[in-house]
């Protein structure tokens, strides 16, 4: 029998476009974990919408996010690569979940918080309701891990309650051995320190973030190399010679000493010795080439799958197949275990029989 290996599931959002801190906060370490788990990969094209969003630009945003994955490194052979809103299970059961959990659990969820008072008046019930929508993600293909950044913390506590408190520890049926079966598995988070938060190259104590209206603040991963190296030279700095580690008065020199060591395959150790006493105008320089060299090969890749239209419709067909095998079992239990008859035209047909 094949081992059977932990399962993983992780997602991006196709809004604007992927920076510094998705790769090396999220996505880079997807790619590492395709060597010891079973991996699921999606593109949350769902959760985009809980914002307004321009319908004329979504379906590229899509293919653009899933072509910045196998880029990165995802490789479509061994892992599920697929869009969220093509697998109708994660609709389905995140309308489930919305009737077991509290609206308060919601209203306490701290992105929603901050989202929603950027929206004003007009902040949607899918604002509110998207960590319901993440969970059923992640609860639908039983994922063991779920690496995200520390933001997501939160979130995936959610999901865990949700799966453990509202479905099995109410509605799981008796085994055999008249304990409760679990109905869903309760994921795991799994948070990886380095590059674990990239912050802003505007605000050493602010996260490099997508929704920032400053564009200098990030390093989008398709920026040209003139972009990034000009990005690079505007940084925030501070008036101190030598970078370090760790200083809380000096958040710039952490936060870009942390992606040199990142960007140029340094140990923490040797960035730290390298640049302990060089000033900020042979830093930067450093680090651009440093950046633009660790993102070549990247935008090389992705061109050529941005160019082979239907190679990615196919990957994405092919994820969408086995990602709806995985799912619509697990939605199907839970239907079950709430009492719903069966969705599927065989169950059905068995119910007839009875
Ligand atoms: P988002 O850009 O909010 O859709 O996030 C997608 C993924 O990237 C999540 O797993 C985040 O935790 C991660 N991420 C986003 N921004 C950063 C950042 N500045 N540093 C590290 N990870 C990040
Ligand atoms: N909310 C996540 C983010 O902004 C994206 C996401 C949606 C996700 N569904 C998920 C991440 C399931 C992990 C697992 O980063």
């Amino acid at each position: 029998m094949p081992e059977q290996r932990p399962r993983v599931l992780s997602g991006v959002q196709p809004t604007g476009s992927l920076h510094l801190g998705n790769w090396l906060g999220a996505i880079r370490n997807w790619v590492d974990l395709q060597d010891s788990h079973d991996t699921f990969f999606c593109v949350v094209d769902l959760h985009a919408i809980t914002v307004p969003h321009d319908p004329a630009r979504l379906s590229e945003d899509t293919l653009s996010t899933a072509a910045l994955y196998l880029a990165c490194g995802i490789d479509p052979q061994r892992s599920t690569v697929f869009v969220q809103s093509q697998v109708s299970a994660h609709s389905e059961l995140c309308w489930l979940l919305n009737c077991v959990t509290p609206l308060n659990w919601l209203e306490r969820m701290i992105q929603f918080k901050e989202k929603a008072v950027k929206q004003g008046a007009d902040v949607s019930a899918g604002l509110l309701d998207y960590p319901v929508l993440m969970a059923a993600d992640i609860l639908l293909y039983d994922a063991d891990r779920v690496p995200v950044g520390e933001d997501q913390k939160q979130h995936l506590e959610l999901a865990r309650d949700i799966a453990q408190q509202r479905i099995n520890a109410r509605y799981a049926p008796k085994g055999p051995d008249g304990e409760p079966t679990a109905i869903l598995k309760v994921p795991e988070p799994l948070i990886l320190k380095e590059g674990a938060r990239v912050m802003s190259l505007t605000d050493g104590r602010s996260k490099m973030s997508k929704s920032d209206p400053n564009e200098g603040s990030r390093i989008a991963l398709l920026d040209p190399p003139e972009l990034i190296t000009k990005k690079i030279k505007r940084a925030k700095t501070d008036p101190e010679m030598g970078l370090e580690f760790g200083n809380p008065d000096r958040p710039e020199a952490d936060n870009l000493l942390g992606l040199y060591a990142l960007l140029a395959g340094r140990s923490r150790e040797q960035a730290a010795s390298e640049c302990a006493a060089m000033g900020w105008g042979s830093f930067k320089p450093l680090l651009a080439e440093a950046t633009v060299e660790a993102l070549r090969p990247l935008q090389q890749r992705y061109a050529e799958l941005r160019a082979d239209r239907s190679g990615m419709e196919t990957v994405l067909r092919e994820g969408r197949d086995r990602a709806d095998a995985v799912a619509s079992r697990t939605l199907e239990r839970v239907r079950s275990a709430l009492g719903f008859l069966p969705a599927t035209r065989d169950h059905g047909q068995q119910l007839l029989d009875l």
